[in-house]
């Protein structure tokens, strides 16, 4: 192990990260990553997915939780969150999810899946690697041809004063000075930097969060940060090509910009360019992106000729949020809107894209868009009516096309 990575591995068995509960992530469902690149998958079997720097592995429990079905593998160097992740998985009575120590400098021991990881996930890990292009190509190497990753790294714009903070920190203390001797001048720092250097942004609670956290942001031993066009030269050196950002409405001009001259230019330019603006004007924290082998390409839409053979489930990032009234002699849908992600919902008033909507939630799981045609006509609607309202609940992200 090289010595950066030795001393990743001591601070994140010292300070197991993240703290807190077992979650349900946004990207954690793989037939939905899947579907955002066109190369199709080519063997059978149970998908495959590799969670790289699982850390105490609580997003990956989340996700085989969720999907039996799938086979989940979390790697990571520090011993200590994958014995807490193997324990929680043991607790859960999970069969489907297994641990291993792999350093992703090297990628020593990872027992790959003939063929490839359908899908890699690796959130919150890449830019704390010694060399991160070389462990970025190397889980390239072990992803099937139509694989996905769904990548987060820090956003160099959005921590610009966390980092400034975090690197004049560190000049306080002799290099031998351990983590747990410098929680407390660090903490004062961050506390008096809440009204100045952290003022107005995402990090003005610093002072306040856990050890974990507070280690994982002011005191780590090593990381960088990205910012789009560095993000996608990475990109580009390992092999690899942009799908999508995981939220395409916080890089979209139309859902961010009023409309207007900067709306006009900004969608003019080409798309990393108009990031590259948009990242400059609201400085997200994190870039979180899904990426795929170069060749491969976003998923074209679906026409209305494919519509009937392809295979469609709700959404599962969008909630269908239900109003419901009783009263003594009937129970009624009253208001219905749905959230996708973390958006605003989008209320849907009495028509045939509500009623479109009602009849999904009534019945979850996999129809064909046969099928669905059928069961709106037996709801009264048209077929180039269904059709239609098809076509627009996969726009509005309330149902997926499966890959
Ligand atoms: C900030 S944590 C993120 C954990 C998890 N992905 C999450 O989102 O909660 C970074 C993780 O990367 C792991 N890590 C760092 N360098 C690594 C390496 N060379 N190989 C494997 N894991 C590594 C650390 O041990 C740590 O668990």
């Amino acid at each position: 192990m090289d010595e950066t990575t030795g001393a990743v591995r001591s601070m994140y068995e010292q300070y197991p990260y993240p703290s807190g509960p077992v979650v349900n992530r946004v990207g954690g469902d793989v037939e939905l990553v899947l579907s955002y690149g066109a190369r199709r998958r080519e063997t059978s079997g149970p998908y495959r997915v590799l969670d790289a720097g699982c850390g105490r592995g609580l997003g990956l429990l989340g996700a085989a939780t969720l999907q039996p079905e799938v086979r989940f593998l979390g790697v990571d160097v520090s011993r200590v969150s994958l014995e807490d992740a193997r324990r929680q998985a043991d607790q859960r009575g999970l069969k489907n999810v297994a641990f291993a120590e792999v350093d992703l400098m090297t990628l020593d021991g990872l027992e790959v899946p003939p063929g490839g990881f359908d899908v890699i996930h690796s959130s919150g890990v890449l830019h704390h690697l010694a060399d991160p292009l070389a462990a970025l190509a190397g889980l390239r190497g072990v992803l099937a041809p139509h694989g996905v990753i769904n990548l987060m790294v820090y956003g160099r714009c959005g921590r610009e004063a966390l980092q400034d903070l975090a690197g004049a920190v560190a000049l306080l203390f002799p290099s031998d000075v351990g983590l747990k001797d410098r929680l407390p001048a660090a903490r004062e720092a961050a506390a008096l930097a809440r009204g100045h250097a952290l003022a107005g942004t995402r990090f003005e609670d610093t002072a306040g969060v856990d050890d974990v956290e507070f280690v994982d942001r002011m005191l780590n031993v090593n990381e960088t940060s990205y910012d789009v066009p560095a993000l996608f030269d990475l990109l580009e050196a390992a092999g690899l090509t942009f799908l999508r950002w995981l939220e395409p409405a916080d890089w979209d001009p139309r859902r961010l910009v009023p409309e207007g001259e900067l709306r006009r230019r900004l969608l003019d330019l080409e798309p990393r360019q108009r990031f590259t603006v948009l990242e400059r004007i609201f400085r997200p924290a994190g870039l979180e992106l899904i990426v795929a082998h170069a060749g491969n390409e976003p998923r074209p839409p679906l026409s209305a000729a494919d519509l009937p053979r392809a295979r469609f489930r709700l959404h599962p990032e969008t909630v269908i949020n239900k109003g419901v009234r009783h009263t003594p002699a009937d129970i009624r849908t009253e208001t219905l809107s749905f959230t996708v992600r973390t958006r605003k919902p989008v209320a849907l008033g009495a028509g045939p894209v509500a009623q479109a909507v009602l009849v999904l939630a009534e019945k979850p799981g996999t129809r064909t868009g046969a099928a669905l045609i059928s069961e709106l006509r037996r709801a009264g609607l048209g077929a180039p009516e269904a059709q239609a309202i098809i076509l627009e609940l996969l726009r509005n992200e309330v149902i997926f096309r499966l890959p």
